[in-house]
């Protein structure tokens, strides 16, 4: 049986006993903020587990992509892996353990036909219950082993959710390999047992605390790890025999020239590379791009990781971009997003291979380095600061310090360079902190509120009442003229600055005075503070008021929220759907979005997307929203942020009907997207690796744009004596003659000064057996000194030569010392330093050429004349 087969037979055994066959999901867990990567099958159906999603069918069988990063650094050896795919059927309050164990039983036995002596069960200590049905299936008691908490009670994955006592099946190998010992069984490590299938009683929620409460229905959740079974199937040692290595090996040894089983550390090698050229591009296909954190840290280990692995067996070419794509071609038909995303996976791969292989050198001969100085060699350990060195300058992980370190037996310092990490952090940290935000909870526990409900989406104002005012962190009763404070609303149509989205600013008026708002945020828990200040007379805690947002204003950030998402959708379409929002802007003056993309965006690429969003402006489409639980958003095709906590229930903003956009967002919009009015990029540019800005300008922020930039215009023409339409003409024939004139001048300079050297050859002196000229030349450029001193080395071949001129009303000098002389130590930059120094300047630079500048120009021929004695 081939991985396809297993895969397919898996899916259709449990089809065929009621269960709903899924997708596989991404390998970014959407909406899961409490895990890295998708690490087992149960991750996208956390929510059904815990009944906050009821599935239509209880029953579902997935073969799910994990990654796990806890055993990168063991990949290599034959057994760990980081990607691979589990199969597994689940239960929300379905079935239960009984179904559980007599499926997967039939499975392995009939389906599979797996001989029955080779196989082992294990149960958690004291489960009685999973004994019993293990049991009526005749499985000698002799052959299932209660063991404890660390390997049979699974979960939760990441810091909470679902978890339960487990029982597994494992395949018994016979005594080869294996530890030959009379007590060997499941559980111990020797190899002789492959864990094949675990299958998770669940039972209870567990919170970050650890403390476990009972699910409202227990439920199912298995996992069989699909490249185990294989191995067992095709009667392999390891994964890397089976189909799904065996091209990627093959390739690898290919192009290192090698033998794969030549010898255990090539192996060793060839492994890692074809290991990571399948987490690779999986990882990228799902929206990981190369980073410094997070996902993008593990996605760049793996890509510097087989970079280097592999350059030790000889790939010194770059070779990523011909390992991935057979992962791509040998399991794109199951997971399409690889074939959809070919040509931008393999684009990341060979951008972040390429740099990397820029920096390989140096980071491999800097480790080495370090290996050699005497502390290292005696201590036999690298010092945290300089793993932290390796890692922050020349992006050397600190687990492949540790890797290339430990082949030449020498540890390093990892707690210390977790210190200098978190010194960094901190540091960042420190610039972020947002006055009242820290003491929003505390405020909230005063007024005994937890949020403010927020009326402003459809209107601008609303009679409310003043609950709470902030004056210096502390509540006060009343406020007056001139004072500022901080102001909380029972509601508020005023927008808290979140999502990008700039707060509103407007007026709060009483019964006997206005508060003007300059800025209104969001403090913890849910509140929405207004900042301001008191524009006439007193308002006092309790009273009734009005509050209007300035709605000119309000309707400016409208039109740039609606347009940022205008702008996304038409980024999806000019430049594909892999780019994703990173961040954003909206004020109302202009906005900002920020997105993942390798390259800057063409001339052409931006034209199209300015027509675009104009397009849909004019269409005038309507823009409306509908709130939903977030999986049903997430399914109906509406754009999340990545990263991003979102609530259960979310608000769906759409443009058009059909939709040209849907976006999950809180903002607020204009009415139609007619209303946005125009839309106009004015600047893209690059924020870090394989991030981009753009900023762009509509409505009113577009007519002042354009009207600015053609005002600059007409002054332009003017000054130029030309017309707007002309003026490029005028200026490129003003740019043409100013180019001649310079070159004139520069041959006149050259002229003059070559004059002058004749002269100077004439005065050659000899001290102490070196010949010198020093001299003065004409106000010259420093260029044309040294075309000079050039020529006078040729003409003298060994020669100390010094010349000083005044250039734009300063001194310079330049020195030049012929090799014979460098070798008997004399120095260019020594002597142009001491001569310089004479004008109040400084400079230098290398034994055979050096310049400097000064600063009192009348000093010039007295600084000259030092020369003769620094021979
Ligand atoms: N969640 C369990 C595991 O990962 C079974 O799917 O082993």
């Amino acid at each position: 049986m081939n991985s396809k087969e297993l895969r397919s037979t898996f899916l259709d055994f449990f089809a065929d006993r009621g269960h709903k066959i899924w997708p596989s999901s991404s390998l970014i867990p959407h909406g899961d903020p409490t895990l890295l990567l998708t690490n087992s099958g149960m991750v996208p159906f956390k929510k059904y587990f815990l009944r906050e999603l009821i599935a239509d069918n209880p029953r579902a069988v997935s073969c799910q992509k994990c990654f796990r990063t806890n055993d990168i650094d063991s990949v290599g050896d034959p057994g760990h892996l980081t990607f691979f795919e589990m199969l597994g059927n689940f239960s929300f309050g379905d079935y239960f353990k009984k179904e559980a164990i007599n499926w997967a039983w039939e499975f392995v036995t009939v389906t599979l036909k797996l001989p029955e002596d080779r196989l082992w069960i294990t149960i958690y200590k004291d489960d009685d219950e999973a004994f019993a049905y293990w049991r009526t299936l005749d499985v000698p008691a002799s052959r299932i082993v209660r063991l404890g908490e660390s390997t049979n009670f699974w979960g939760p994955a990441g810091d909470s959710g679902p978890c339960g006592p487990c029982s597994e099946i494992h395949y018994d190998f016979g005594f080869q390999p294996g530890c030959d010992h009379a007590e060997c069984l499941p559980g111990c490590d020797c190899g002789r047992y492959s864990e094949i299938w675990n299958l998770v009683f669940n039972q209870f929620y567990q919170d970050k605390e650890g403390r476990r409460t009972p699910l409202a229905k227990p439920g199912i959740d298995t996992g069989m790890g699909l490249e185990r079974v294989l191995c067992i199937l095709q009667g392999k040692r390891t994964v890397y025999e089976t189909d799904l290595f065996v091209p990627l090996i093959e390739k690898a040894a290919a192009l290192s020239g090698q033998r794969y089983g030549s010898d255990e550390q090539t192996d060793n090698a060839l492994r890692i590379v074809a290991e990571h050229s399948r987490g690779i591009p999986f990882l990228i296909a799902d929206g990981v791009l190369p980073a410094n954190e997070g996902r993008g840290y593990v996605l760049r280990r793996l890509l510097r990781r087989a970079a280097i692995h592999g350059r030790k067996i000889g790939m010194n070419k770059l070779f990523l971009t011909d390992t991935a794509p057979l992962t791509i071609q040998y399991l794109g038909d199951i997971y399409p997003e690889l074939m959809q995303k070919r040509d931008f996976i393999l684009k990341v791969i060979s951008v972040e291979e390429d740099k990397f292989n820029e920096t390989i050198i140096t980071g491999l001969e800097l480790v080495d380095a370090i290996i050699d100085t005497r502390e290292v060699k005696e201590s036999k350990l690298i010092p945290g600061v300089d793993v932290f060195r390796l890692y922050d300058t020349y992006g050397f992980p600190p687990e492949l310090t540790s890797e290339i370190a430990g082949t030449r037996g020498i540890r390093v310092e990892l707690d210390g360079f977790k210190q200098e990490m978190e010194k960094q952090r901190e540091k960042a940290r420190a610039g972020q902190r947002f006055g009242l935000a820290d003491k929003g909870t505390n405020i909230a526990a005063l007024l005994g509120i937890n949020d403010t409900q927020f009326t402003g989406s459809k209107q601008a104002r609303d009679n409310t009442r003043l609950i709470g005012i902030v004056v210096d962190d502390s509540l006060s009763d009343s406020i007056s003229e001139g004072q500022e404070a901080t102001l909380i609303l029972e509601s508020t149509p005023f927008y808290g600055e979140m999502g990008g989205q700039v707060g509103d600013t407007g007026k709060i008026i009483g019964t006997q005075g206005t508060f003007s708002v300059t800025a209104t945020i969001r403090m913890p828990p849910g509140i929405i503070a207004h900042k301001g200040k008191v524009l006439s007379g007193v308002l006092s805690a309790g009273e009734n008021i009005l509050a209007e947002v300035d709605s000119e204003r309000r309707l400016d950030i409208a039109r740039n929220h609606t347009a940022t998402h205008l702008l996304q959708a038409a980024l999806r379409l000019v430049l594909g759907e892999h780019i994703q929002q990173r961040g954003s802007l909206v004020a109302p003056d202009r906005l900002r979005f920020d997105f993942s993309h390798l390259v800057p965006m063409s001339a052409d690429d931006i034209k199209m997307t300015n027509q675009l969003v104009n397009d849909m402006i004019r269409k005038n489409l309507p823009v409306y929203d509908e709130e939903m639980p977030y999986q049903q958003a997430i399914e109906s095709g509406a754009v999340a942020i990545f990263d991003e906590k979102y609530s259960d229930v979310v608000r769906v903003l759409r443009v058009g009907m059909p939709p040209v956009s849907a976006e999950l967002c809180g903002g607020t919009h204009v009415h139609a997207s007619g209303e946005v009015a125009c839309f106009h990029i004015v600047a893209e540019s690059s924020i870090g690796t394989s991030l981009r800005r753009i900023e762009a300008v509509t409505g009113r922020g577009a007519e002042r744009y354009f009207e600015d930039r053609l005002n600059a215009l007409s002054r332009i023409a003017d000054y130029l004596e030309s017309e707007p339409d002309r003026v490029l003409e005028k200026a490129s024939s003003f740019v043409q003659e100013l180019k001649e004139s310079k070159k004139r001048i520069l041959s006149l300079e050259r002229e003059l000064a070559l004059t002058n050297a004749k002269n100077m050859l004439a005065g050659v002196q000899v001290v102490k057996n070196v010949n010198l000229i020093a001299g003065r030349m004409p106000p010259v450029r420093v260029e044309i000194l040294r075309e000079v001193a050039d020529w006078l080395c040729d003409q003298v071949k060994s020669v100390v030569i010094v010349l000083g001129t005044v250039y734009d009303d300063k001194p310079l000098f330049l020195a030049v010392v012929t090799p014979d002389l460098v070798a008997k130590k004399y120095h260019a930059g020594d002597i142009v330093r001491q001569v310089a120094r004479v004008t109040g300047g400084s400079g230098g630079g290398k034994p055979n050429l050096a310049q400097a500048g000064g600063k009192d120009k009348t000093k010039l021929d007295e600084a000259l004349k030092l020369v003769k004695g620094l021979i």
